[in-house]
């Protein structure tokens, strides 16, 4: 495994990679690895020659300075997950001035409402963050194919809608959301959580599951209602939103419509930590 803490180090050995035929796959990612991760990074090892796993906690997506200052740094126990993983990796540390220069500023994007709606109305300014940070990386590193989790859908949607905006040329892969045996998404925020809260936190997928098989014999309405009070009666965890969406626009929907495909998503706190998720609604 190499580690390339500069942008020139990495872009002289790319080249020569690239000068071979190989292609290369980025997994981008904010460290504190989990297993969700490192499943993306096995789908990008299948699918390119040479794989970079970036680790770079991005300061213009967090809208909160306590949330950036808070957010998990495990530099050590990442290496060693992806070294277990495979020993011909690279990964990128990038410094901020590698990426931004001089002023760590977002650029601002026009994703079409995709930034509107969900995590877009609660995390000002995060997709403009995520979008100027993404961009550099591909600038950067001109991967063949990118691999994002379906967990941050919304996310995943706005880095295809970036490539398809500024006409750059990588093919974004989207892989299945990996999950405990609860059922609870895996996330590095589910650490801080207690052990009893772990296993209350498993509501929020099997409330999905349960969207999921109401969705198209009750409306929206009613499934949203039903959603709502099950939360209510669930004090624990805090309900921020559920959404039923289209799975391209991320526009919410009042009905089925045969022939498109949907999603629902939720967001909710428990003991102060924010977890998101979603399933896909076309069984
Ligand atoms: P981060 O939260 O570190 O996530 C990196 C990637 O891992 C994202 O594509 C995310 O969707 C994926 N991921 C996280 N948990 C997952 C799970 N349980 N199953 C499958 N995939 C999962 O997302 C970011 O970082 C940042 O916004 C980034 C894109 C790196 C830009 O800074």
């Amino acid at each position: 495994m190499q580690v390339f803490r500069e942008k020139d180090a990495l872009k002289q050995a790319i080249r020569k990679v690239k000068s071979e035929g190989k292609t290369l796959g980025l997994v981008p990612t904010m460290g504190a690895l989990h297993e969700g991760h490192i499943s993306l990074v096995r789908n990008a090892l299948k699918e390119t020659d040479q794989v970079v796993v970036s680790i770079f906690v991005n300061p213009t997506q967090f809208d909160n300075p306590e949330d950036l200052k808070k957010y998990p740094r495990t530099p050590e126990k990442d290496l060693d997950l992806l070294v277990k993983e495979a020993k011909d990796l690279w990964v990128f540390i990038p410094s901020a001035y590698d990426l931004y220069g001089d002023k760590i500023l977002s650029e601002r994007f026009d994703f079409e409402g995709l930034e509107q709606v969900m995590e877009g109305k609660f995390r000002n300014g995060h997709f403009d963050g995520v979008g100027t940070v993404v961009k550099r990386l591909f600038e950067t590193i001109e991967p063949n194919k990118a691999f994002f989790g379906e967990k941050d859908y919304q996310q995943l949607q706005i880095i295809r809608k970036l490539t398809r905006i500024k006409g750059l040329d990588v093919e974004i892969i989207g892989c299945p959301i990996l999950r405990e045996d609860s059922g609870l998404a895996r996330s590095s925020r589910n650490e801080r959580l207690s052990k009893e809260n772990r296993k209350e936190a498993a509501f929020i997928y099997h409330t999905l599951l349960k969207a999921r098989d109401l969705f198209g014999t009750k409306s929206v309405k009613e499934i949203t209602d039903w959603v709502k009070k099950s939360f209510e009666n669930h004090p624990t965890l805090e309900l921020e939103y559920f959404e039923i969406a289209d799975s391209e626009t991320l526009k919410k929907t009042d009905q089925k419509i045969n022939g498109n495909q949907y999603r629902a998503f939720i967001a909710a706190y428990i003991d102060g930590i924010r977890l998101i998720d979603n399933i896909a609604l076309d069984n």
